[in-house]
C-alpha cells in the first residue's frame, strides 16, 4: 500500500484498492501528462479533442508525442489492448476498449487485440482451465460487441495463438531476471512459475506485428493504468532486442459504485455487467455511494460533492457526452437543486438505454467472432 496523511492505495495488474492517487502513481511510474503538445496533435490528425482526454479520463502517456511524429511521417502505428477473462465484462472494462475502437476509426490503424486466458487461469486458484475457456467466450461477444473494424483487427487468444507468441516470449523471458520480475510486480517465494513466466507473454504482442513485417513497427497500447507494470519491463528490454519501445496512453478507472476502489468483477452488487438487466441497474445504482448528504435538507441547503461521487464520475467519464448538460449537473449538484435520488433515476436510464444497444450487438457478435480470430495468413496492415 502506498500511503500519506490522506490516502491509502494499491495499484497493480490484478487488482486495485483504495482511493487511487493519480498524481502519485504518474511519478511513480514515470508517465507523461497529456499536455498541449499532445492535444495539438489530436486536433491536427482528428480534428477534435475526443470527449475521453477532453474529461481528462485518458489522462497521461508515454512516447505518445512520438507515435504522433512518426505517424506525421508516414510510419504506420498500431494499437494493442487485451482482456483477462476471469468474469462478465463490466463497463468499466469496455472504456479503453471504446476509446482504442476511435483511435483505430480516426487513424485507420490496425488492432492486435490480445486474451490473455492463460494469465488469469496461473492468478486465480479457483479456475479451471474449463471456467476460463467458456468466459473467454463470453468475453469475446462483448469485445466484438465494440465494432472494431474485422478487416484491420486480430483477436489473439493466448492458449490458441502461443505458437505466434512463443518465440518472442523467450527472448523477452531470457533477458529478464526473476529479482527484476518480483521487484516489478511483487511477486514473493510462493509466487506459482507460470506467473513468473507470463508478464512476457503479455508484452509479447508488442512485438508481434514487427516480427511478422520483418520491420520494426510503432505500436501504441490504450489502457488503464493498471497495466503498466507490464510496460515498463517490456520498454527496458525493447531496443536491446531490436524492437521500438511500445508507448502508452493510460485512462483512470471507472469507479465501483461502492465509496471507493475501480468498477471490478470480483464486487458484483458494485459493479454493472455488459449482461445486466434493467433491473439489476437499477437496483444497483439506488444502493450507490454518492457525494450526498445524509438528508433531503442538508442536500438542499449544502449541496453535494460531485467530486467523490460514482454517479457523477459515470456521467463525466462515459454516460454525458454533452459538456453544457454535465455542467449542469455538476451545478445542481453542488447547489442541491438535484437530489442523489433523481440523479440516481437518470443515471440509472441511461445506462440501460446504453446496455439495450450493447446486448444487441453482443448477440449479433455471435455470427461474426470468428471473423475476428487471430488468423497470421490475414493482411491486417494495409
Ligand atoms: P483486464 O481483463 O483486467 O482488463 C481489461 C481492460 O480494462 C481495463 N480496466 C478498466 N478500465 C477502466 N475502469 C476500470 N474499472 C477497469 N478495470 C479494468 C484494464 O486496464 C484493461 O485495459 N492483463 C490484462 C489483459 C491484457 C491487456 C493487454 C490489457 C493483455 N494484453 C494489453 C491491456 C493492454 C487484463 O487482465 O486486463
Amino acid at each position: 500500500m502506498h500511503e500519506n496523511s490522506m490516502k491509502s492505495y494499491n495499484v497493480t495488474p490484478w487488482s486495485v484498492e483504495g482511493e487511487v492517487d493519480y498524481d502519485k502513481l504518474v511519478r511513480q511510474f514515470g508517465t507523461k501528462y497529456i499536455d498541449d503538445n499532445i492535444l495539438e496533435y489530436f486536433r491536427k490528425f482528428t480534428g477534435e479533442i475526443n470527449f475521453f482526454v477532453r474529461r481528462n479520463f485518458f489522462f497521461c502517456h508515454r512516447d505518445l508525442d512520438w507515435i504522433f511524429k512518426k505517424y506525421e511521417e508516414g510510419e504506420k502505428f498500431y494499437l494493442y489492448t487485451g482482456r483477462g477473462p476471469s468474469g462478465k465484462v463490466h463497463i468499466g472494462h469496455l472504456l479503453p476498449w471504446f476509446f482504442t475502437k476511435y483511435l483505430q476509426d480516426k487513424f485507420s490503424v490496425p488492432l492486435l487485440f490480445q486474451v490473455t486466458d492463460d494469465e488469469k487461469f496461473l492468478y486465480r486458484d479457483e479456475l479451471s482451465l474449463l471456467n476460463v475457456e467458456s468466459m473467454t467466450y463470453d468475453n469475446l461477444l462483448d469485445i466484438v460487441a465494440v465494432g472494431f473494424d474485422h478487416e484491420k483487427t486480430q483477436i489473439l487468444i493466448d492458449t490458441k495463438g502461443i505458437k505466434e507468441l512463443y518465440r518472442i516470449a523467450i527472448k523477452i523471458a531470457k533477458s529478464i531476471t526473476l529479482s527484476t520480475i518480483k521487484a516489478v510486480f511483487g511477486f514473493t517465494d510462493s509466487t506459482n512459475i507460470g506467473m513468473i513466466f507470463f508478464p512476457s507473454i503479455q508484452a509479447a504482442p508488442c512485438f508481434l506485428y514487427s516480427e511478422m513485417l520483418g520491420k520494426r513497427v510503432p505500436c501504441l497500447i490504450p489502457a488503464a493504468i493498471d497495466q503498466d507494470n507490464f510496460w515498463r519491463m517490456t520498454r527496458d528490454v525493447a531496443e536491446k532486442l531490436g524492437y521500438y519501445k511500445p508507448a502508452q496512453i493510460h485512462s483512470k478507472f471507472l469507479p465501483a459504485l461502492g465509496k471507493e476502489g475501480k468498477m471490478s468483477s470480483s464486487l458484483p452488487e458494485t459493479a454493472i455487467y455488459t449482461t445486466d438487466s434493467p433491473e439489476d441497474v437499477r437496483r444497483k445504482v439506488k444502493n450507490a455511494f454518492t457525494g450526498g448528504q445524509p438528508t433531503v435538507e442538508e442536500q438542499r441547503k449544502r449541496g453535494g460533492n460531485p467530486y467523490i461521487c460514482p454517479v457523477y464520475f459515470y456521467e463525466q467519464y462515459f454516460f454525458e457526452k454533452d459538456d453544457k448538460k454535465l455542467e449542469e449537473i455538476r451545478q445542481d449538484c453542488l447547489s442541491g437543486k438535484l437530489l442523489c435520488g433523481e440523479h440516481k433515476n437518470g443515471l440509472a436510464t441511461k445506462i440501460v438505454a446504453f446496455l439495450t444497444d450493447f446486448q444487441s450487438k453482443r448477440e449479433k457478435a455471435k455470427n461474426v467472432v470468428e471473423k475476428y480470430l487471430f488468423d497470421p495468413q490475414r493482411k491486417v496492415f494495409l
